[in-house]
This record gives structure tokens, C-alpha cells and sequence, in this order.
């Protein structure tokens, strides 16, 4: 468990318990047709426990993220719902938070831990992909990664791009 600044909160995974709490921060957070089911949540938490982190303020988690392995060279449709342990891409589906803690640097500071977790723990791994849309580009670049343009994956009603964050491999 990491603490942060303040005594009161702390980053770390999410365990099994509280992947419901998860899923409901997400429901809050993204249209019907674009958020995770909760089955989708557990498979993820379950296959991919290390991609799968919580941001906690007074013990109430209060922002999310998680993703998933995949050998291919970029986020695919089939990533979603899929797990190669030994992937050397990972793709990141979901960051949130409660809207009510919206606007305080929580998700910034989850991403940040994100990819120093990755960088410093998972061997293989070269770089981080996920999908935003156009109008979270700046906020994805702010923490370190590169638009790609636009994504060939669809769901939902808008455009996806694709943001890459390179993982340096000198580890
Ligand atoms: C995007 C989201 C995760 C940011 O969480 P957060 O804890 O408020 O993030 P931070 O406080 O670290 O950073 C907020 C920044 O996000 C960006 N941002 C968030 N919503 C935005 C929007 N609708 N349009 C443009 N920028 C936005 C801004 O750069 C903002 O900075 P500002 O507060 O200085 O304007 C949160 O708004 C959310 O859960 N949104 C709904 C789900 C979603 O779209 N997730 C991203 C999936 S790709």
C-alpha cells in the first residue's frame, strides 16, 4: 500500500471485495454503452489483479483503473475482455472517479502510479495503450502519453483515439 501526502489517503489494488464498489464508480462515471460490466470488472481484478488499482480517500475508494495484457501491438476490441499474462502491451479500459471528487488531481495521480508500477514491476512490458476521446487527449498527454490518432476500435457514439505511453526499457 502506498501513502500519499495526505494520512488519509492511499493508492493500492483492488481487491476482490470491493470490485462492486469499482464497477458502481463507473456506472456513475460513463454512458451505458461504453461502461464495463461488473462480470467484465471481476474477470479483469481476478486475471490482471496488478493492473487493477483504487484511489482511497479516508478508506472510501473514490477513483479506479484497470486493464488487461495483451500481445498484440495495440488496444484491440478482444483485449477488453481478454488476459495473456505474458502480454508486453497493457491496455488501460477504464480510469474514473466519483463525481463528487472530480477535479482535485485524483485520476492524474492514479495514472502517474499506474505507469510507475508498470515501469518498475512488470517486466516485458513496453508501453501502455488505452482509447479517450478527443476531448481528454491534453489530459492523457499531461501524464505522459502520445496521441496516435484515431482509433480503428468502435463502441459507444463517438471516436476513439489512441494514446501510447512508451515504457522505457532500461529496467
Ligand atoms: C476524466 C476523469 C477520470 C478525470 O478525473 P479527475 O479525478 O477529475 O482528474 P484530475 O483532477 O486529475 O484531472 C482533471 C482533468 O481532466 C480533464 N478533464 C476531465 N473532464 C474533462 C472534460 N469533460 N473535458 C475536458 N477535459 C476534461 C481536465 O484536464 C481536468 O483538468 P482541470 O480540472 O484542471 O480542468 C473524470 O472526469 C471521469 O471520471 N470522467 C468520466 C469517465 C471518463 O471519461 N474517463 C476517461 C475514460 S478515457
Amino acid at each position: 500500500m502506498e501513502n500519499m501526502a495526505s494520512p488519509d489517503v492511499c493508492i493500492r489494488k483492488v481487491t476482490e471485495q470491493e470490485v462492486h464498489d469499482a464497477w458502481l464508480i463507473g456506472s456513475l462515471s460513463f454512458p451505458s454503452d461504453e461502461t464495463a460490466s461488473e462480470e467484465r470488472c471481476k474477470f479483469r481484478q481476478r486475471e490482471a489483479p496488478d493492473l487493477f488499482w483504487g484511489y482511497y480517500e479516508s478508506g472510501k475508494l473514490i477513483s479506479i483503473t484497470h486493464g488487461t495484457r495483451t500481445l498484440k501491438n495495440e488496444l484491440t476490441h478482444e483485449s477488453m475482455y481478454t488476459n495473456d499474462p505474458e502480454g508486453t502491451v497493457v491496455c488501460v479500459h477504464s480510469l474514473c472517479t466519483h463525481p463528487e471528487h472530480r477535479g482535485k488531481g485524483v485520476a492524474t495521480a492514479l495514472m502517474k502510479h499506474l505507469i510507475q508500477h508498470v515501469r518498475d514491476n512488470l517486466v516485458n512490458v513496453t508501453k501502455i495503450c488505452l482509447l479517450c476521446h478527443d476531448f481528454l487527449v491534453a489530459f492523457y498527454e499531461s501524464v505522459g502519453f502520445q496521441c496516435l490518432g484515431l482509433s480503428q476500435v468502435t463502441f459507444g457514439q463517438m471516436p476513439w483515439y489512441n494514446m501510447v505511453c512508451n515504457i522505457q526499457t532500461d529496467k
